[in-house]
């Protein structure tokens, strides 16, 4: 089958396209692989799609949508003639917010977060900073991933499941809580216990930084 369809981006603007695969095509285009405009203007769903047997067809009414104003298209995505073809339709609930993303600058050694989605690199000291991978030095897994268990709405947070030194030259520096809704931070210091509570609610993935060894994280 071939699918010509609208996807709404986050930005509110359209993106026509075609493909044989709708569902694939989709979560190629919400991981910024589907298309360089989809890249910079991430889709949040499907507005609107149609079946044709004939590629030639869906190829031609996708130049005819694409040359569509932007207040003929929203007549389109406000028919909803979207027919249900056993399309998992809970991808169409892609979560608007974003992915928490820690970056490091290489010489300052800055670390930012990134609070929304940008086309381009954030800079620091004249270059682009890199992006904080979790678990990818040397350190010891069991010092450094984060320990977490529950009890009475709260997380107890342990870095790690063998106490993480909390020295004046190696130490972690903050633990991260992400929440469905966003995040929540603590900063710690050396001689501070390698702990920290937080509200359990929502708590989809904890973080720590240790100022050697990086980046680690447990899902929950
Ligand atoms: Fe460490």
């Amino acid at each position: 089958m071939n699918y010509v369809y609208i996807l709404e981006c986050e930005d509110g603007s359209y993106y026509t396209g075609w493909t044989v695969d709708l569902q694939k095509r989709y979560e190629a285009h919400c991981a910024g692989a589907g298309a360089k405009y989809t890249r910079m203007h991430r889709p949040v769903r499907i507005a609107y799609y149609e079946e044709y047997a004939d590629r030639q067809e869906a190829m031609r009414r996708e130049y005819r949508i694409k040359k569509m104003t932007r207040k003929e298209k929203e007549k389109l995505t406000g028919s909803a003639i979207v027919k249900n073809t056993g399309l998992n339709h809970n991808i169409h609930k892609r979560r608007n917010n974003m992915e928490l993303k820690f970056y490091r600058c290489n010489k300052c050694k800055k670390i930012v977060v990134q609070l929304n989605k940008a086309g381009c690199p954030t800079m620091c000291c004249g270059e682009a900073m890199t992006e904080m991978r979790v678990g990818t030095t040397d350190g010891a897994v069991e010092k450094h991933v984060p320990a977490v268990t529950k009890a009475d709405g709260k997380l107890i947070v342990k870095v790690g499941s063998v106490d993480h030194p909390m020295l004046d030259n190696h130490y972690i520096e903050f633990i991260v809580v992400e929440y469905t809704d966003g995040f929540r931070i603590k900063y710690l210091n050396p001689g501070d216990a390698p702990c920290a509570e937080f509200e359990a609610e929502g708590a989809v993935a904890v973080y720590e930084y240790c100022n050697l060894h990086g980046l680690w994280k447990t899902e929950l």
